[in-house]
């Protein structure tokens, strides 16, 4: 696992963008892996940027979303099919019929689920992931104790999650928040190409330092990245903030050649 600590939050969205589209443009079919949540919203942003710049193409370039609150009206401003086309899709101008979410309002879920790993696999697997952690060291929406080999399937939020994302919804005090979802699993993700996952604040100290130097624990489902060849944690100086082997990283990085940074 490579560990980037950086300045502050705009730097971690900056080179995250830049590590996204360097894997993009080499992509003979190109998929981008689209997390929500606050803290890939940068990354977005700076993929406008390089989009602008003409220094790459999303034409063509298929998206699947992690994961999808169960129950929500379709067209609610919080369903992650909103956000994700709001602040991904519009923005980076992506074709919407290339883009998919998990089908929360599906009546058959468990063939909803299973028709979302065909249709990853059928686009040739997703070539980079974006991730974010929740401070229960949640990715997708995988609650601590999901199974390490775990699909993409209906899961439970913990209440830490419904309290912790109150804050996108009308009442801030969870109950709005609908109490299930549909997450892809951590077999899933890890069969992605590449991950790459950011974090920002204090508050996820103690998730990042579970995900990178903990043991390999469903306790701590970030920690499944320590299987993946090729998973990239970008962080600020906050999230980075409990890292025993800090200093370890960043040297690693300084010591970097010039060819092998993105
Ligand atoms: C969202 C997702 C979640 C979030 C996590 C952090 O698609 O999969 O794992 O990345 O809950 O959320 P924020 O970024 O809002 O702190």
């Amino acid at each position: 696992m490579e560990v980037v600590i950086l300045p502050d939050a705009e730097a971690v969205a900056a080179l995250a963008a830049r590590t996204v589209a360097a894997e993009l443009r080499r992509a003979e079919r190109p998929v981008l892996g689209l997390a929500t949540g606050s803290s890939p919203l940068g990354i977005y942003a700076a993929l406008r940027g390089i989009v602008e710049a003409g220094e790459l193409s999303m034409d063509g370039v298929r998206g699947f979303a992690l994961d999808e609150y169960v129950g929500l009206p379709v067209g609610h401003p919080e369903s992650y099919a909103e956000v994700v086309r709001r602040e991904a899709v519009v923005p980076l101008g992506m074709d919407p019929a290339l883009v998919r979410v998990p089908d929360g309002a599906a009546e058959d879920i468990e063939a909803a689920c299973a028709d979302y790993e065909r249709a990853i696999a059928e686009a040739g697997g997703v070539t980079v992931q974006i991730l974010g952690i929740g401070g229960n060291g949640h990715i997708g929406f995988n609650e601590p104790t999901s199974s390490l080999a775990s699909r993409t399937r209906i899961k439970t939020l913990a209440a830490a999650t419904r309290q912790a994302n109150a804050r996108f919804f009308a009442e801030a005090d969870g109950a709005s928040v609908p109490t299930h979802c549909l997450t892809q699993g951590l077999g899933t993700i890890l069969e992605a190409g590449a991950l790459v996952l950011v974090a920002q604040g204090e508050h996820k100290a103690e998730a990042i330092r579970q995900a990178v130097e903990g043991p390999l624990s469903s306790r701590w489902p970030a920690s499944a990245l320590q299987l993946h060849r090729r998973a990239t944690v970008i962080v600020d100086e906050e999230a980075a903030s409990r890292l025993e082997l800090a200093d370890y990283y960043r040297d690693t990085v300084a010591a970097k050649p010039d060819w092998q940074r993105v």
